[in-house]
């Protein structure tokens, strides 16, 4: 884990302190350590997108941890970035049903709307474009997970189209990406027809 620093101060603002306050409410006094997940949440969060060393120093001494356990955490669990990224994260899931589904032209789609290849950020520092093990939700495949949000059910155009509206400062519904509600059935109810 290489652990870029390019802050030497961290703390939480007022916003984000009362959310770890709330973080820290549902857990008993003495087990304060078990909010070491939304912690790191709410400070990659308010750091544009990734964790510098100050953050999980922060977070450590926030929930009297050990900073090493912090670290271990934060390079453990792929949502958290600890080397400075755009700060929009677009995930592309490439787990075998999306695969099957057609994930390798979601990626292609991304990569050229973007500018830029899986693993990096876009020419204009505004989106970071990975690609991620199963979010779970395949029963709509293929998939984006765009910083808090799931758009579903996706073609190489939809996709493209998504990404356009993201360039253009807009904010796209999420969810399924077609005609379908949530997740059910793609070709429309096949029970309980009648009332
Ligand atoms: S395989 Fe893509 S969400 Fe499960």
């Amino acid at each position: 884990m290489s652990i870029a620093p390019d802050v030497t101060e961290f703390a939480f603002d007022a916003a984000h302190a009362a959310l770890a306050e709330q973080a820290l409410a549902k857990f008993p006094p003495e087990r304060r350590q078990s909010a070491v997940l939304p912690l790191l949440h709410l400070a990659q969060a308010q750091h544009g997108g990734w964790l510098p060393k100050a953050a999980l120093d922060y977070v450590a001494d926030y929930l009297s941890m050990p900073r090493i356990r912090v670290y271990e955490v934060a390079s453990f669990y792929d949502m958290f970035n600890t080397e400075p990224t755009a700060p929009c994260q677009i995930r592309v899931c490439t787990t075998t049903p999306c695969w099957l589904m057609g994930s390798d032209a979601i990626v292609e789609a991304c990569e050229r709307a973007l500018g830029c290849r899986v693993g990096e950020n876009s020419p204009d520092g505004r989106f970071y474009l990975r690609e991620f093990e199963c979010l779970g939700a395949c029963v709509n495949a293929p998939m984006l997970w765009i910083d808090d949000d799931y758009y579903e059910d996706l073609t190489p155009e939809k996709t493209t189209a998504l990404v356009e509206a993201l360039q253009r400062g807009e904010k796209p519904t999420p969810g399924p990406q077609d005609a379908r509600k949530v997740s059910m059935p793609a070709g429309g109810k096949t029970t309980l027809l009648e009332v």
